[in-house]
């Protein structure tokens, strides 16, 4: 099968695993742009590409048939209609964007381009999503009653600082960046319910005063103390769904909590069974009532491997998108979806009420 032609717009930590993956999964990483040009070179020598001089340059450049934006949400927008004005396939990395009517200034330029949008919600592709993806559309779940999703990472603020951290360019804290993965993921394993209300609480306790935090792990760097933390480092959201799911979102990107006693990932709580799983996790655990007694079982998933394996399963439906084989492994809408509660989310932290999705 020909390789398709990949352009990618921002260079920075997650541009490399999607040209890893997008390489072994069908296509040629032909062009980088990067608004810092030792970054674009930097990407682009070690996939055999060009590094672009401008956004325009890179998406009217004849080889790239399909676009990934990885750049601060804050660029999202921009960078999402200008692929999509030049009527090339996109892969638009989580959160859409910073706000709802950005997000449908994106989904409008969607519907005027010959190019498709696939939103950049790896969590769906791994194995062991996929897996109980299938559990529960075989009705072996049963319906259910309550989602808990929990990403909660001791210490590990993200780029503290810069961008990540900064709400005029992130959108958020953890729950716009983390906690959108886990929404996604839940409201897609549920199918889609509506969204109706939304509780949310947060805490702003480590990432400030920024020369105080000390980190073993840090994402996008090491922290800017004289940059801005004004954005929440911890969060708790209950969404309250049409039909009656309840979905709880526990997501930190800094928390004192004992080691071992929160397991990450999502618990599904069916009338049928019940199922808890890592997201990039290799097994999946799950119990049932038979004959009165409970059966926990533990399903070995395939390939173990969760993170390679969902950016390679992301990639292979892009492709099949763009060859016109397949619809988005996740969509515009879903984008714009997520963004609603966001913003429902920021709404009640702030007024410390639930509030209504609008
Ligand atoms: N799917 C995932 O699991 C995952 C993981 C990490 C990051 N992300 C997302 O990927 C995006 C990038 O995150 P990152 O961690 O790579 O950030 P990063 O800060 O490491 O990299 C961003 C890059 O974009 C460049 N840039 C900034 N503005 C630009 C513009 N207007 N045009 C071109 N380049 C520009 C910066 O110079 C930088 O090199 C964000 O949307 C983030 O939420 C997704």
């Amino acid at each position: 099968m020909t390789e398709i032609g990949l352009g990618i717009v921002g260079c920075g930590g997650i541009a490399s695993v999607h040209a890893d993956a997008a390489r072994r999964s069908g296509f040629r990483v032909v062009a980088c742009w990067d608004s810092q040009p030792d970054r674009a070179r930097g990407l682009a020598s070690k996939f055999g590409a060009t590094a672009a001089t401008s956004l325009d340059s890179l998406v009217a450049h004849s080889g790239v048939t399909a676009v990934a934006v990885a750049v601060p949400t804050d660029a999202h927008a921009r960078c999402a209609e200008a692929v999509l004005a030049a009527n090339k396939h996109l892969l638009l990395e989580k959160p859409m964007a910073l706000t709802v009517a950005e997000c449908d200034s994106i989904c409008a330029a969607a519907d005027r381009s010959k190019g498709r949008l696939q939103m950049g919600l790896v969590c769906r592709s791994s194995p062991a999503s996929q897996h109980v993806m299938r559990m529960v559309r075989s009705g072996a779940v049963g319906p259910i009653d309550f989602i808990q999703a929990r990403g909660v990472r001791r210490r590990g603020i993200p780029g503290l600082g810069g961008w990540f951290t900064t709400r005029s360019r992130s959108g958020g804290g953890c729950m716009i960046d983390v906690g959108v993965h886990l929404m996604d993921l839940a409201l897609h394993l549920a199918g889609w319910p509506r969204v109706l209300r939304v509780s949310a609480s947060t805490a702003s306790r480590f990432g400030s005063p920024i020369a105080a935090y000390r980190s073993p792990e840090m994402w996008g760097g090491p922290p800017k103390s004289d940059g801005t933390f004004d954005v929440e480092d911890a969060a708790i959201a209950l969404l309250r769904c049409e039909g009656g799911l309840s979905i709880e979102i526990d997501v930190a990107w800094a928390a004192n909590i004992p080691e071992g006693v929160a397991r990450d990932g999502l618990l599904l709580r069916g009338a049928k069974a019940g199922v808890h799983f890592e997201i990039f996790g290799s097994e999946v655990r799950s119990v049932v009532e038979h004959d009165g007694e409970l059966r926990d079982e533990i399903a070995a998933v395939q390939p173990p491997c969760g993170w390679d394996a969902a950016w390679d399963a992301q990639y292979r439906r892009f492709g099949d998108l763009v060859r016109g084989h397949s619809e988005p492994a996740a969509t515009a809408n879903d984008g714009r979806e997520l963004q609603r509660i966001i913003a429902a989310f920021y709404e009640s932290a702030a007024l410390g009420r639930e509030t209504d999705v609008r």
